[in-house]
């Protein structure tokens, strides 16, 4: 039996945005304390946290000054140096998930080549080592060209469906993968302790707006039974192959012939997710804690049917929030409204987001439109 004092622990979050500002708000609930890293001063998480050290997450010293103020070192976004991160913890600091696994998911194609090596099934790939017409076709259509580096909310992801699309190419260090005709796109949480125990949330359905940003959850997926358990064992086959400790958001592909292919895993909480927070037992961000401290993990049973919308920022604006439909939407039951208290909106920037529970996921699917059209956060000033 471990014993413990206040604070249980004490948390160090590099990045401050609202995947951090979730996680404060479970670290408080175990008894933890937090430490906040982000360029952004009163950062969404780091108005909650009561310490944020003002900082960019490629500064070798604010890196320093964060792991020498807590005793767990964890982060909520990619985009963070590596090599300060393994010095740090060369010199005894504790980081979860390891920088070794951060610095391997940062790069797509290194990614790939870890899944293809450990025998974890992933759409075919090739490095791109020339940007001509001929290459490109060598690989074959349709294709899909990756960044190696920096890409989210998909930037950085170019579709061709033919020769024709070779203009959409990108100048840039990339990988070209075979595109997937994918029956669904799921995700699957997957969480694992210091101890190598594991655990995996329902498998979940994501659905993708034009911008490629998540555009409509559902948990869980309506998926067959089979397919569903399937997933959920390549999950902690990935996890175990990364030897990763924490949270991991595994994105998959569910084929036109039954296959699931891996299309890429983040070492940390995601936003496929955030309905655990009202419809699982534990919610993603505790488990995550959970994890990186060492406690045992939590049941990630899902006790409801949810459907989680973003609020994106309205095109058009920019700017002072104005929430529209607040209350209409609040009057609807079980809405749960989670507003990430950013200073401006921008057009599509995430601003919050809406978990609706409901008997099954075909209700919770339409109140969570009637919400959509409800609820809208522009900003003051043309965008
Ligand atoms: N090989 C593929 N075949 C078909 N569609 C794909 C493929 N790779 C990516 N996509 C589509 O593009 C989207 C974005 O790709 P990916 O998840 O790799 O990029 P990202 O920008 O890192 O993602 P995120 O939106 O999760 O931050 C996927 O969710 C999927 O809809
Ligand atoms: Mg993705």
């Amino acid at each position: 039996m471990t014993t413990y004092s206040f604070p249980v622990k004490r948390i160090g979050i590099v990045g401050g945005g609202q995947l951090g500002r979730m996680m404060v708000a479970a670290a408080e609930r175990l008894g933890c304390t937090c430490v906040v890293l982000d360029p952004t001063p009163n950062s969404p998480a780091g108005q909650i946290a009561g310490k944020q050290i003002i900082g960019n997450l490629h500064d070798a010293e604010k890196l320093r000054e964060i792991a020498e103020d807590c005793d767990v070192l964890t982060y909520e976004i990619e985009d963070i140096d590596t090599t300060t991160l393994l010095a740090l913890q060369n010199e005894g600091h504790e980081i979860h998930p390891s920088p070794q696994v951060l610095a391997l998911i940062q790069d797509k194609l290194i990614q790939k080549r870890a899944y293809a090596e450990h025998g974890i099934t992933t759409s075919e790939f090739v490095e791109v080592t020339e940007h001509s017409e001929q290459a490109f076709a060598d690989f074959g259509y349709p294709l899909v060209q990756k960044a190696r580096r920096g890409g989210y909310d998909g930037r950085g992801v170019s579709i061709m469906k033919s020769a024709n699309d070779f203009s959409k190419q990108l100048p840039i260090p990339s990988l070209l993968e075979r595109f997937v005709p994918a029956k669904k796109e799921i995700a699957v949480m997957v969480a694992r302790g210091k101890d190598g125990s594991t655990s995996t949330y329902p498998p979940v359905e994501m659905c993708f707006s034009n911008e490629n940003i998540l555009d409509l959850l559902l948990a869980p997926a309506d998926i067959p039974k089979k397919i569903a358990n399937k997933a959920e064992a390549l999950a902690i086959q990935v996890v175990e192959a990364l030897n990763g400790v924490g949270i991991f958001g595994v994105e998959m592909f569910w084929t036109e012939d039954d296959e699931l292919l891996v299309n890429e895993v983040a070492p940390r909480t995601h936003n496929s997710g955030h309905q655990t927070i009202e419809a699982n037992i534990t919610d993603q961000f505790e488990q995550h804690l959970r994890a990186v401290i060492g406690l045992p993990l939590g049941s990630s049973k899902q006790v409801s049917a949810a459907a989680m919308i973003n609020l994106l920022g309205e095109p058009g604006s920019k700017g002072k929030q104005i929430i529209t439909g607040l209350d209409e939407s609040l009057a609807l039951p079980s809405v749960c409204v989670h507003l990430y208290g950013k200073a401006v909106t921008s057009p599509y920037r995430k601003m919050g987001h809406v978990t609706v529970l409901d008997d099954n996921i075909e209700k919770a699917r339409e109140k969570a439109m009637k919400v959509r059209a409800l609820l809208k956060i522009s900003g003051e000033d043309p965008a």
